[in-house]
């Protein structure tokens, strides 16, 4: 089965905010990225709205319903956002304010723990798939099933960040042994997070990874190459 390629717009708008203007629009790369070969959308709404704005969520989800996987914090106002929107998934990841990028996969805290549930409840009665961004760790996933996440998301940031190819292998294998005990739990898996042209081969390659969420390498790309051929080439990889 072939590893379907969602892509993350947020830094169309990351760009379209750096003037407070109204073009770029993220409404325009996700037809564009579709067009290209991506298989889902993939945008963070932020508390502070610092790129992507609760509009941007109700263009994207009154366009492309089912194809708008929406990352979330635990928070009141994403809540009411995805509630209202629907889109086809969400996955909640952790938020902190200030932060550059998401740091990591959820911290399973006992308050974390009840959050998330009733956050899945709410979703799943509004027929949203959720996933959970998380750590490729056992205990996790045992928590993340338990919970009642459909998808979880198994966080690349470990592997794309490591320095040598030894410490590369040991995220990989980590990441191969999270991907199998995720799916004998029936879990759904993603990954996602510092993925490029020249790391992801090895992720897909693991073998099980359903989806693979990428951003920040394919915009970076298509200033230089045009947005079709930057996804494009990426799906190609897959
Ligand atoms: N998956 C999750 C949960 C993320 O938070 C991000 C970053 O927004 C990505 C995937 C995409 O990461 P990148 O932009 O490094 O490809």
């Amino acid at each position: 089965m072939k590893t379907k390629l969602g892509v993350n717009i947020d830094h169309v708008a990351t760009l379209r905010q750096a003037r407070r203007a109204s073009f770029p629009d993220p409404l325009d790369a996700a037809a564009v990225a579709l067009s290209s070969g991506a298989d889902f959308i993939v945008v963070h709404l932020r508390k502070d709205q610092r790129h992507i704005r609760l509009q941007d969520i109700a263009n994207l989800c009154k366009l492309f319903p089912n194809k708008m996987h929406i990352e979330c914090s635990m928070g009141e106002f994403a809540e009411k956002a995805m509630l209202k929107y629907k889109p086809h998934s969400v996955c909640i990841v952790p938020e902190l304010p200030g932060e550059v990028t998401t740091t990591g996969g959820l911290q399973f805290t006992p308050a974390v723990q009840k959050r998330v549930q009733e956050l899945i409840k709410k979703f799943h009665k509004k027929h949203i798939l959720v996933s959970l961004f998380v750590n490729p760790d056992a205990a996790d996933l045992r928590v993340a099933a338990r919970l009642g996440a459909d998808i979880v998301e198994l966080c690349t940031r470990a592997y794309s960040e490591a320095k040598t190819h030894p410490a590369a292998q040991k995220r990989l294998q980590e990441l191969a042994l999270a991907a199998l005990l995720a799916q004998e739990l029936g879990l759904e898996v993603h990954a996602g997070h510092g993925l490029n042209y020249h790391n992801v081969l090895a992720v897909a390659d693991i073998g099980g990874i359903r989806c693979m969420n990428i951003g920040f390498a394919i915009m970076a790309r298509s200033l230089f190459t045009g947005l079709p051929s930057a996804v494009e080439e990426m799906k190609n990889l897959l």
